[in-house]
């Protein structure tokens, strides 16, 4: 069965550039992409959802078959009530693949239905994570190089820098 929609799950917390490059090569293969905002129970949350998805919806303004969604059950529900079974990530290196190895099959274990393709990062985003961004954040460092431009003013007035030129290349 043909099928041209897809989901890319994450916490998303916060979008970085390395999730915008996987949502814009998604965006021109497949006819609807849906960008879902997920818990991840192994993280401490520092964006409320409702901001994540603003963020997201920011940076993806100019690519109209992307929409943002926000689901705290089982991904495979969501997929389930969306008639949705294919799902999209991003790889950057062998330890995304062993966890995403675990997922896919726990994933596949629950619903045999699903497909989880995988992307290759760019190069220049291999060490781009949200949780790098985080920590960076928490000393009110330079996140520049890993947040979509559109969204770092508003990021740093969120998590309040003392003010613009602070540690700004
Ligand atoms: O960006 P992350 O934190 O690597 O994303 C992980 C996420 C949120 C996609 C993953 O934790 C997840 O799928 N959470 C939803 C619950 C679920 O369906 N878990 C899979 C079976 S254990």
């Amino acid at each position: 069965m043909k099928n041209n929609k897809i989901v890319i799950p994450g916490s998303f917390d916060p979008i970085t550039i390395g999730h915008l490059d996987i949502i814009k090569r998604s965006s021109e293969i497949f006819d609807q992409v849906t960008v879902l905002i997920m818990k991840n129970i192994n993280k401490t949350g520092m964006f409320d959802y409702s901001i994540r998805k603003e963020l997201i919806e920011l940076c993806t303004k100019d690519l109209p078959n992307v929409k943002v969604d926000i689901y705290t059950g089982l991904l495979i529900d969501y997929l389930k009530s969306n008639s949705i079974n294919i799902v999209v990530k991003g790889l950057r290196n062998s330890r995304d693949f062993d966890y995403e190895l675990e997922m896919d099959l726990i994933n596949r274990l629950l619903d045999k239905n699903i497909q989880t393709l995988y992307m290759i990062s760019n190069s220049e985003n291999l060490i781009t994570s949200s949780s790098n961004v985080r920590e960076l954040i928490n000393y009110k460092a330079d996140i520049s190089a890993f947040v979509p431009s559109q969204i770092l003013k508003i990021i740093k007035e969120i998590t309040g820098y003392p003010d613009e030129s602070f540690r700004i290349n």
